[in-house]
Order: C-alpha cells, then structure tokens, then sequence
C-alpha cells in the first residue's frame, strides 16, 4: 500500500482541499432517498424461544430485503458501549505524535493510518482510522493497541466480548431464519476471527465534493456499527438510491456482509453503504466485524443446498485463507467480491 496523508492534520491546517479528494462522480451520485424511508428495528428482547415468531420473521425480512436494521434491547450495558466511544474520542483527540505510536506498518490493514492505497491515481477517503484484530486473542498484536487512555486496551477488549455474544445470538436467529440448525451456520464462526475499525472523519469545507468512507460492501460475516456521537453521515443504497440512516441512540447497526450472504446463497444481501462528510463538525464511528474462523469453508451452506435440491449454489466455495487473500488483493470498492 501507498502512504497518504494524515486527514485530520490537513484538514485542520488546509485552505483548499487536494484535488485527489475530490469526487466527481458524486455530481450524480448524491441523489437521497427523501421518502423518509428507514432501515428496519429489531427488537432483541422479543427474539427469545418460543415466543419470538414475529420478530424473528422481522428480522427475516431485514436480513432479505434489507440488508441493514438496527437492533435495540441488545442486551450489552450502556456502559460499555459508553466507554469505549469515550475511549476512542480520546484516542483521536491526541496529537499526531501519540497516534503515531500506532501507526499502520507497510502492507498491513491494522494500525492507525488511512483506507488500503494501491495506486497513485486512486481517489482518496476523508477519514483516518484505527483498525485492530482484537480476535482471535492470540492473533492480537498489541503495537496496535493504543496505550493512552489508559484504559483503551481494556475497554477495547470488554467491548469486543460483549459484541461477539451478541453476534452468536444474531447468527443463531439468522440460522434458524433460513432453515437451520444453528451449528450449521454458529460453527464456522466459533472461535472466529473479529477486527474492530474505529473512523474518524474531520470536517470539510467542501463536504459535498469529498467521501468520507467510499461505497463498498463488507466482506466479512456480520457488522455491528455504532456512531461515537450525533454527527450523521452513513448512508445505504436501496432500489439505486442512497438511504441515509438514522442511528438509534443505544442502538447497534446491524449489516450483513459477503460471507452471510455467500453462506445463505443469496437469500441474505450484503449491501452497499458509504458515509459522507459533515462540512462542520467531525464525525466517529466503530465498525467490528465478526468473520469466520481461519478453518471454514466459505460457500453456500451444504445444508441450503440440500435443502432444496433445485437451488443450485450461485457462488464457488473457497477456504477461509483463500478468501482473505481475495479481500486484500482486490480495492475495496462496490460489490465486486461476491462475483469473483
Ligand atoms: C463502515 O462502513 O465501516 C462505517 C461507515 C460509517 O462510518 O458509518
Ligand atoms: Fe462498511
């Protein structure tokens, strides 16, 4: 990967915004949504056995058409969710000296640094980010982890417990969503692995002409997203157009990545987002992705296959390794992943 520069240090100092930054095509690319659409609510105290029938075939239905849904009554103390976006404010706060201590090495996605760079001519993010594996445990590589606030590594590590349960508990009403038995779909993910991106997005004078984060899908199994303070800015294109979301306050954002819908083959739609920029105030957010562990197959379930034998699979099936090594060779842009 190529170094760029750090966007908070320019932005704090710039007059005129570098032309790499600027984006034309979003002259045409800005049309919104204005129907006041939103994402699904999931409630997840009503997904309990036996009584979950409704909004389990709510989240069904969001997981189908949707992609997206925000899910409250998630079961993790405000706390916790609270100290780690005090945490991460801190950790941006700094100077650019003590970020540094963090910084990305070269060709690696972990660190503190900027989005994958792989040409000169390749238009750039407005945004830094902190990126951290935070599991598995013994694939931590703690010169990522930031030493101040000093309780940074804790919070950090509380917060990614908490978020893998409930992911467990997502997949598992996922599975049974789709027809199966819950280790069918919970055993790829057993001791998966998850890695949590922290955004930061300074303000822009020319917010209009800059993308904060470019449109993309995840590649990875399920994200959980929550915005670090009231600043909007993520955005997902249903039917063509951009939806802009409206985050619950407590509430997580839930979307399906490639492998989900890779796994469920096809019923489950991993979407395209983006996040603009904010022309006066910054924007935050904390991005962990649950992925599969390092030994999964990464396919159309055997079971959904079975299950109906005129459903032929509409993706190839490669190991968990080999499907890294796609991710990272390909820019992460659009929804070319799921095609290849
Ligand atoms: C993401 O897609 O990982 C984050 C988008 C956001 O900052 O809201
Ligand atoms: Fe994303």
């Amino acid at each position: 990967s190529l170094a760029v520069a750090n966007v908070q240090r320019m932005a704090s100092s710039l007059k005129e915004v570098p032309n790499r930054y600027i984006r034309p095509e979003l002259e045409v690319d800005r049309v919104v949504n204005d129907e006041h659409v939103s994402i699904p609510v999931i409630d997840m105290s009503k997904l309990v056995d036996g009584y979950g029938g409704d909004e389990l075939a709510k989240l069904h239905s969001a997981c189908r058409d949707w992609g997206f849904f925000q899910v409250i009554n998630h079961g993790i103390a405000e706390e916790v969710i609270m100290k780690m976006k005090i945490d991460v404010q801190e950790f941006f706060d700094q100077p650019l000296e003590e970020k540094m201590k963090c910084a990305q090495l070269p060709n690696s996605l972990e660190g503190y640094g900027q989005a994958f760079v792989l040409s000169e001519e390749q238009k750039l993010d407005w945004g830094d980010m902190l990126f951290i594996l935070a599991k598995p445990i013994n694939g931590r590589n703690m010169k990522f982890w930031p030493k101040v606030p000093s309780s940074f590594r804790a919070t950090l590590d509380k917060y990614s417990s908490e978020l893998e349960k409930l992911s467990v508990i997502l997949l598992s009403s996922m599975a049974r969503n789709l027809g199966l038995d819950p280790d069918e779909l919970l055993s790829s993910f057993k001791e998966g692995s998850q890695s949590i991106r922290m955004n930061y997005y300074p303000p822009c004078k020319q917010a209009s002409k800059v993308t904060g984060l470019s449109p993309h899908s995840d590649a990875g199994g399920l994200t959980l997203l929550t915005q670090v303070n009231q600043v909007q800015g993520l955005q997902i294109k249903k039917d063509g157009k951009w939806v802009p979301v409206d985050p619950i306050p407590g509430a997580f954002i839930v979307n399906i990545g490639d492998i989900i819908e890779i796994m469920s083959n096809g019923e489950y739609k991993s979407i395209e987002h983006r996040a603009v920029v904010n022309p006066e105030k910054e924007r935050l957010s904390i991005a962990a992705f649950h992925n599969t562990n390092f030994n999964a197959m990464i396919g159309p379930l055997p079971a959904i296959i079975s299950k109906d034998q005129k459903q032929a699979p509409n993706y190839k099936t490669v190991s968990a390794i080999d499907y890294i090594k796609l991710v990272v060779s390909c820019k992460l842009d659009g929804k070319g992943l799921v095609d290849q």
